[in-house]
């Protein structure tokens, strides 16, 4: 077995036993584990959630006095901890995002993603579009100084989407966490400091 299947193994193995959703839960982890995306206390805001494995993490992180909102355009199970909708992110309704946190949010994190058709050009711009339609929402309900992480299928336009965010933020670090397989064209933006 290839070492990269073998730590893909690994992690499913993981999620399985640790009841996460998603081997993804482990990129959150180990990103927030490095950059402390949010901490305890905090309000996130999941878009893109589903099956749910980002969210689980992150009703962890923030405990009892956080608050966590997952929004995908699927069903997603019930997280206890968590408010979940269901709403195609492009059509850009906050309402219900504000009006569940009853203010900003401390942080934005974005693992959306449409079924891959295997023509990476086509996937890469319209993850890279479906990301922007993720800023619209942000731009709305980010706090001053709050946080944002961002998958992005990396490709043609990944640079000027990093750009577009380096206007926003204090920092913008692009990374890419051992949990995420080496084959795979995607990073991770995290962006510290939200300022526009
Ligand atoms: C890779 S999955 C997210 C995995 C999740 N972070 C986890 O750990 O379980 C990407 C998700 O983005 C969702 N998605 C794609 N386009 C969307 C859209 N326009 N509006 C809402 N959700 C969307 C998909 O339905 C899919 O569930």
């Amino acid at each position: 077995m290839k070492l990269i299947d073998a730590r893909r193994d690994h992690y499913r193995r993981l999620a399985h036993e640790q009841g996460y959703r998603s081997r993804s839960a482990y990129k959150l982890k180990e990103l927030n584990k490095a950059y402390r995306i949010f901490g305890p206390g905090h309000y996130v805001l999941d878009l893109g959630c589903a099956p749910g494995g980002w969210t689980q993490v992150a009703v962890q992180i923030v405990g009892n006095q956080g608050k966590v909102m997952g929004i995908d355009a699927t069903y997603v199970e019930d997280i206890a901890g968590a408010y979940l909708i269901k709403q195609n992110i492009e059509d850009e309704k906050v309402e219900e995002i504000l009006s569940y946190f009853e203010r900003k949010v401390s942080a934005v994190i974005c693992d959306i993603s449409s079924n891959i058709t295997g023509n990476w050009s086509v996937d890469h711009a319209k993850q890279i579009s479906q990301n922007y339609a993720c800023t619209k929402i942000m731009d709305q309900v980010l706090t001053f100084k709050g946080n944002a992480l961002f998958k992005v299928f990396d490709g043609e336009f990944s640079n000027e989407f990093r750009d577009f965010l380096k206007k926003k933020f204090a920092k913008v670090r692009v990374t890419k966490p051992k949990a995420s397989r080496k084959p795979s064209s995607e990073l991770y933006y995290v962006c510290l400091g939200y300022v526009a």
